[in-house]
């Protein structure tokens, strides 16, 4: 399926910076000082989109609140991918009514893949009056100039076309952390899982050009961050669209001979097409971390099939016996959806057992959540909540159970850790990440953040693994 990317000129993002540095203008023209408020749901995509309102919003002149009632723009960044997240984001929305009336010029625009549908949008359009501004993931980089729309003419505005997706570099962004950077390296999906929406939502498969992705990298480095995350719905698929000759295994490589001390990390990878060749990467470059998170939403062939995920159980396992020959510390974790259409105790029996076999580190479970206008959402679904709901349960316990004894495995052992957070808290004050992304709690100086330094394991149960720094700093 091959379609023209749409790049946004260099000019047309140089334009939407110009309108918001007029806004700014306007906005603090009698030394005002404007806040804006950015709420978001979902994936990391999502919260590195954000990252890029927040640029905005800042080169507009807003500093940021995340106090609603404080906010003079409110704007919530949604989720598609299941109908909890949705439900939440309107109970949110609706609750806005709350700030408008005591702040009435507050402007709340809502963003994101919930809105690239068309019910939402109209749901929203007829149910939600406060909502000043709409707008789809597609739309992102032209944030400023939508935003003006509504400044100037007080009037609603919605820009949701349907849109196979574009590529848009430079546009500024505020960053959440200081240790922990997230690093976009293609968006879109082309892979249409039966069960899900973002394909629909967020459109074709696109990469961004590897000098593009190495540049940011380099920055990224440059400015201290000690941990960058690769994000795509499938990074493993990364360059094909771009007809270059540079897979995801050769982007890691590149970014690992960026000189400096720091962390790659990755997700989402697709078992369709994770290779040999990238196992091989991980275990060569020295900055890439040991873990794989690679969903496997079920462990019964005829699920998988009717999913559509292009791979069977064999295959799945297969794969997971070569990434730990080259990497026998590899930590894995997954995705599971529980009680897919038509999904029968012998189906879910098979979940249960390719997890015993696998013994995952960690497990992200959810149970199937109808999504409109994909194709599962018109298969038989005969099965109940309540059955549905005991198998989730089940596998909650197992999936408890596993972390619980691979943490546990941990005590003893001297780690290297990144800190890269204050917890808060008096007795673990700080929180740390072990090379394979699992979480350490420790105590210890707050001008450790930022660091690398070795641990060793006291403690573990499923959540965490508790640590005290250990003698030397390596
Ligand atoms: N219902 C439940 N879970 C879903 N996911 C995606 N779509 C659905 C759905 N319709 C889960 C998958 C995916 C994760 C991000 O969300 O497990 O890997
Ligand atoms: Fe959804 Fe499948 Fe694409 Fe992941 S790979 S975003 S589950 S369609």
């Amino acid at each position: 399926m091959k379609y023209e990317r749409t790049t946004i000129p260099p000019e047309e993002i140089a334009r939407q910076l110009s309108i918001c540095h007029k806004i700014f203008d306007r906005v603090t023209a009698d030394g005002a000082r404007p806040l804006a408020m950015v709420d978001t749901y979902g994936c990391q995509q999502n919260e590195a989109d954000s990252e890029k309102l927040r640029g905005y919003l800042a080169e507009m002149g807003y500093g940021m609140t995340q106090d609603e009632f404080q906010a003079d723009v409110i704007v919530v960044n949604t989720c598609a991918v299941r109908e909890h997240a949705e439900m939440r984001v309107l109970g949110n929305v609706g609750a806005l009514n709350h700030t408008k009336k005591a702040k009435p010029d507050q402007i709340i625009a809502v963003c994101g893949c919930m809105v690239q549908q068309e019910h939402m949008t109209e749901k929203i359009r007829r149910s939600y009056p406060i909502v000043d501004l709409v707008f789809g993931p597609h739309e992102l980089w032209r944030f400023p100039e939508l935003f003006k729309r509504v400044l100037d003419r007080h009037k609603r505005v919605f820009a949701t076309e349907q849109n196979p997706g574009v590529v848009a570099e430079g546009i500024p962004r505020r960053r959440d952390g200081s240790v922990k950077a997230w690093l976009s390296i293609m968006y879109g999906c082309n892979n249409f899982c039966t069960y899900c929406v973002v394909p629909y939502v967020r459109g074709r498969e696109r990469s961004r050009l590897p000098e593009e992705v190495v540049a940011e990298a380099r920055e990224l480095v440059a400015s201290g961050y000690k941990d960058i995350t690769l994000l795509g719905q499938n990074v493993n698929s990364y360059g094909r669209d771009l007809g270059l000759d540079v897979d995801f295994a050769d982007l890691i490589r590149m970014i690992n001979d960026i000189p400096g001390d720091f962390l790659i990390r990755f997700m989402t990878s697709h078992p369709k097409d994770a290779t040999e060749k990238l196992f091989r990467t991980m275990a060569e470059c020295k900055k890439c971390a040991h873990h794989i998170h690679l969903p496997v939403q079920a462990g019964s062939n005829r699920i998988l099939k009717a999913m559509n995920r292009s791979y069977t159980r064999e295959k799945y396992l297969g794969e997971i016996a070569s990434a730990r020959r080259w990497m026998p510390d590899l930590v894995l974790t997954t995705d599971i959806i529980v009680g897919f259409p038509g999904e029968t105790d012998e189906d879910f029996a098979e979940t249960l057992s390719l997890c015993e076999e696998v013994r995952y580190d960690a497990m992200f479970t959810f149970i199937y959540s109808r999504r409109v206008g994909t194709p599962a959402a018109s298969m038989p679904d005969p099965y109940t909540r309540e059955d549905k709901q005991k198998h989730f349960d089940a596998l909650t316990e197992l999936a408890n159970r596993i972390s619980a004894e691979k943490h546990r495995a941990y005590i003893g052992t001297k780690q290297r850790v990144l800190v890269d957070g204050e917890t808060g808290r008096d007795e673990y004050n700080l929180s740390a990440r072990t090379n394979g992304g699992r979480l350490v709690h420790l105590k210890g100086d707050p001008s450790l953040v930022g660091q690398f330094i070795t641990v060793e394991i006291i403690d573990g149960n499923t959540w965490a693994l508790y640590g005290k720094e250990a003698e030397n700093h390596g």
